[in-house]
């Protein structure tokens, strides 16, 4: 199997139904998530960002209006290759392109060390979310590129 991959910005028409076999494969599936917390009314007006290896989707997250990062998802077998950390490098490189300032999400407890590698700070107490225990974590984006280029 080859290792290579791309990120690339979804195209919710097209990839929908791709997105949700992942969506269904880890989160339902793997992890437990009910199936009627998963499906969100406002999943088309997200941006979606897929990683694609060939043909095939190998990884999912979504960015919304608010500036909130979800729905982060790697197939098991590709875990580990920095599917991962490509799709949150590129969401957080829109959202900058985007004019935000800041992005914050709800971290599946293992995963907290994940995204403070792209210096998300956990924030308050942990809390349930779909049975799974999480925290909040955010990241200012405030730095100006062109000082750090
Ligand atoms: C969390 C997840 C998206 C990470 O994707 P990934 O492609 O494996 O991530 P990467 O390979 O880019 O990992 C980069 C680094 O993050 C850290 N990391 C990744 N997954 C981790 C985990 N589960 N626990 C702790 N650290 C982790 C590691 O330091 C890793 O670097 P290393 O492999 O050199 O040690 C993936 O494990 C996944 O889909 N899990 C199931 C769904 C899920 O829990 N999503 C998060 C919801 S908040």
């Amino acid at each position: 199997m080859s290792h290579a991959f791309i990120v690339r910005a979804a195209d919710w028409i097209v990839d929908e139904s791709a997105i949700a076999g992942i969506r269904r494969a880890v989160f339902i599936e793997e992890q437990g998530v009910p199936e009627d917390l998963e499906w969100e009314a406002a999943d088309p007006q997200c941006r979606w960002f897929v990683a694609q290896s060939n043909r095939t989707l190998i990884g999912i997250v979504r960015l919304t209006a608010a500036g909130r990062i979800g729905r982060m998802a790697v197939l098991p077998d590709w875990r580990r290759r920095g599917v991962g950390g490509e799709l949150l490098a590129v969401v957080l490189r829109v959202a900058r392109e985007l004019g935000m300032h800041r992005v914050h999400l709800s971290a599946q407890i293992h995963a907290i060390g994940f995204y403070a590698r792209q210096g998300f700070i956990a924030e308050g107490a942990e809390y349930l979310d779909a049975g799974i225990a999480h925290r909040s974590m955010a990241l200012n984006l405030n730095v100006n590129l062109k000082d750090s280029a």
